[in-house]
């Protein structure tokens, strides 16, 4: 496990654009495993840059979405089709057939993941950018006595349900699943780009790297991985004794 740690978030961002370019740059026809939330904003906002100064083309790219919410129309501002649009995908000249996220409004959501894991096999990712959950989740793999390897459906808990709340009218229109790839589905990438960010996440990074690893901080399992890249910022990094 590779881990870098950067003075400012400016320089996360471009080292991580610049790691998920260069890739797409050597193998033109490159799969991505992407994320959403806030930690990878501002690196698909550099994305975009490289991009709009004509250094990169997704043109023959691939992508795959960790996750997306059951229930919501990507045109529903709260889905993950639309975050990855409007921060990426609108920008650039990837292709709409070749960027994947789950399908959350399939009637048959089973059938859906078990769709989706075809394609993950027949396409395997080269790089997947992930986040980190303060419960150490990844994608929606949530801490648990067991967890999933393939694609699933997941039931969002009550904490979530409740964080979630305040980006929706009511409660009633906060979707109360989701599908996510597995952690098995996560761990079959090339390399994995992990980045955090945040004073409050410095507890859970160290778990994470340096604790036991357990089904409890699903994180813990890229420890069994032989290529991952940790990005941190200082405040996401401190309690690491490197
Ligand atoms: C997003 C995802 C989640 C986030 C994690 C961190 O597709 O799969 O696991 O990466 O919840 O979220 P942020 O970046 O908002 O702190």
């Amino acid at each position: 496990m590779e881990i870098k740690i950067f003075d400012s978030n400016e320089q996360l961002d471009a080292f991580a654009a610049d790691y998920l370019v260069n890739i797409v740059r050597e193998k033109p026809n490159a799969v991505l495993g992407l994320a959403t939330g806030s930690t990878p904003v501002g690196i698909y906002a550099k994305i975009v840059e490289q991009y709009k100064s004509g250094e990169v083309s997704f043109k023959d790219a691939t992508t795959f979405n960790l996750d997306e919410y059951v229930g919501l129309q990507s045109d529903n501002d709260q889905s993950y089709a639309y975050y990855m649009n409007e921060h990426l995908f609108s920008h650039i000249d990837l292709p709409a057939s070749r960027a994947h996220l789950p399908n959350g409004m399939g009637e048959q959501l089973e059938a859906e993941c078990e769709n989706y894991d075809r394609m993950l096999q027949a396409q395997p990712v080269d790089v997947q950018l992930l986040g980190l959950g303060h419960n150490g989740h990844i994608g929606f793999n949530e801490p648990d006595g067991s967890l999933s390897g393939g694609t699933h459906v997941v039931k969002l808990k009550q904490e979530t349900l409740e964080a979630n709340a305040r980006f929706f009218a009511s409660m009633d229109d906060v979707p109360k699943q989701a599908v996510t790839m597995g952690v098995g589905s996560i761990l079959k990438a090339n390399t994995i780009l992990l980045v955090v960010r945040g004073a409050d996440k410095a507890d859970i990074v160290k778990q994470a790297l340096t604790g036991p690893i357990t089904t409890e901080v699903p994180a813990s399992l890229l420890q069994t991985h032989a290529r991952v890249v940790v990005l941190l910022d200082l405040e996401a990094g401190r309690k690491l004794e490197l």
